[in-house]
Order: C-alpha cells, then structure tokens, then sequence
C-alpha cells in the first residue's frame, strides 16, 4: 500500500541493495559490490521494469544508467579541470563510484563515501574484502538530516583541506525528500562547500513536466510501496531549479540534459533515458 508518510532514513537504504547490485549487473561496478541481497530485489524488479517498458514505452534502465553515467562525466570534467581535488559523496550506498574515481585518479584525489552507520558497516567491509580501499579513499557515517554533531556534513567537510576545490554528490536521495527536508539539505551542502576555494553539487535532477506519465507514475508508486512513504519531484519546470537552488545558497546553476553530455547521449533518445537531468550546482 502507497501511503503519504514521509520516507524514514532507514526505510531508503534496502534500496541501495538493489542499485548495488544494477550498476553491477550493467558492468559499472565490482563483484565485491554485488550483494545476494541487491541480486534478489534486482531480480524481482527485473521482469516488473521489463513489463513497464514493453507496454509503457518506459525505459527504468534507461533513466538508470544515464543518471549514474551522467554524475560520473560531470564529476570526472569539474576533476579533469582542476575544480574539485576532493570529492564527499553522501547515501553514496554501494554505488562503485569512490571505487572508481579513486583506481582512475589516484593520489590526485580524496574520496570520502558517506552514508548510514549500517551501511557504512557493510560498504567498509566489502570493499576491504575485495582490496578496494586505497589511501585517500575513506568510508565515514554522515547523516544528511543531521544540522550538527559528529554525523553532521559540515563536521566532516571541517576535516577536509580548506585550500581544495571540492564536490559534494547525492543520487538518487532527494526524492525520498520532502521540499522542506531538502532544501534544508541543500542549504547544508551550499553552506558546507563555501569552506573551499570552489565548490560544486551534483545531484539527479527531475521536473514534473518530464515525469507525467502513466509508465512513471506506475514506477513511482511502486517505489513508494517498496520504502512505505511518498516520492517526491522536487520541481515543476526548468525555471525553478536557479531559483529554488540560489535561494539554498548555491550561485551559478547549470542543468545538464542526457542528450547534452556526450557520454549520455545514447539514452537521450529513449522515453526514461530523457526523464533525468543532471543538476551541477556552484557555490
Ligand atoms: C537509493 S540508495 C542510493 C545509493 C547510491 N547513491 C546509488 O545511487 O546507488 C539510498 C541510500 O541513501 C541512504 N540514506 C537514507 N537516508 C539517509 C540519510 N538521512 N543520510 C545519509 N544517507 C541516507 C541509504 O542508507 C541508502 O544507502
């Protein structure tokens, strides 16, 4: 049953199994990633997913891959052009992508994953399992919600080099949101990025006028179901993605379409693939 309680922390994070064990499943992770457990809800949401395309037209995977491929390239450009030297990546679940950047760029950079105490557990443990872990590559707990304390993102970006540029990354975390809750968030990220000489978000990006369809509703309630409490797509149209994001401290405000970011472009044709954005968001 969809019910409209807002999404406790601890209700997300099964999703993170499942989202583990896809960008395996689509060879952008590492087996030491794959959990039985990610592999038995892939494995129920696999011929559902499969159902909504076939009749709906609706590609999940599509919209998958082109929100994880999207944050990777934007991320991998702010690096490659010298912006961002640390990057903090927060309910980064099992996603491969610390692992990645870190085998790709080495001591250029620090990675710091973050999420929930038990997942963080688990995420420490499985990348040291598969020798995954290198110097400048941590695992730390950090709770979005938390305003201050030890679990708090300006306590960890305290611990970080002031004179490094330095990202901050969520996906797929707003939209188990509420508008305030997010944009306390956001207010939290803008605030903690302004330590640093730049500072730059990367978050999946939806508006309404892209999702309004039955293949996404269909999709939508289906997750609400799975973490019992309501999604949310944060904006209507494009106009007020600048407007809401300056008013959480962020400056300039860029919005990258599928179709735009050449490393996405494959899916930019497909009805899901063109349903994300990717948010790059400056301070
Ligand atoms: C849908 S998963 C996304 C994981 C990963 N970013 C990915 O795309 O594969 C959501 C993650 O958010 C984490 N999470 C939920 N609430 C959180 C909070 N308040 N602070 C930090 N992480 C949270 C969960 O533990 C889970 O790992």
């Amino acid at each position: 049953m969809v019910t409209a309680a807002p999404v406790s922390s601890e209700r997300i994070s099964p999703t993170a199994y499942a989202t583990g064990y896809f960008w395996y499943r689509h060879g952008l992770s590492h087996p030491a990633l794959a959990t039985a457990e990610g592999r038995r809800i892939d494995g129920f949401m696999r011929p559902v997913l499969a159902a909504v395309q076939r009749i709906g037209g609706f590609s999940m995977t599509a919209l998958m891959l082109a929100r994880h491929r999207g944050i990777d390239a934007m991320l991998s450009r702010a690096i490659d052009e010298g912006r961002v030297g640390q990057v903090i990546e927060i309910a980064a679940g099992l996603s491969p992508r610390g692992w990645d950047f870190k085998r790709r760029y080495g001591a250029r950079l620090t990675y710091v994953e973050t999420d929930l105490p038990h997942m963080v557990v688990l995420k420490r443990r499985l990348l040291e399992q598969g020798g995954l872990l290198t110097p400048g590559h941590r695992v730390v707990e950090l709770d979005a919600l938390a305003e201050a304390g030890p679990r708090s993102l300006d306590v960890l970006a305290a611990g970080l080099d002031p004179k490094v540029g330095t990202a901050v990354v969520t996906e797929g975390l707003m939209n188990y949101l509420d508008p305030d809750t997010a944009r306390a968030v956001w207010r939290r990220i803008a605030a903690a990025l302004r330590r640093f000489p730049q500072g730059v978000y990367f978050n999946d990006l939806y508006l309404r006028e892209h999702n309004v369809n039955l293949p996404a509703a269909v999709l939508g309630a289906m997750i609400s179901a799975f973490v019992r409490g309501r999604m949310h797509v944060h904006f209507k149209s494009a106009d007020e993605v600048p407007e809401v994001m300056r008013q959480c401290g962020f400056g300039d405000i860029l919005m990258h379409r599928t179709g735009s970011i050449r490393e996405t472009q494959e899916y930019a044709g497909t009805k899901g693939g063109d349903a994300v954005m990717v948010l790059e968001a400056r301070v």
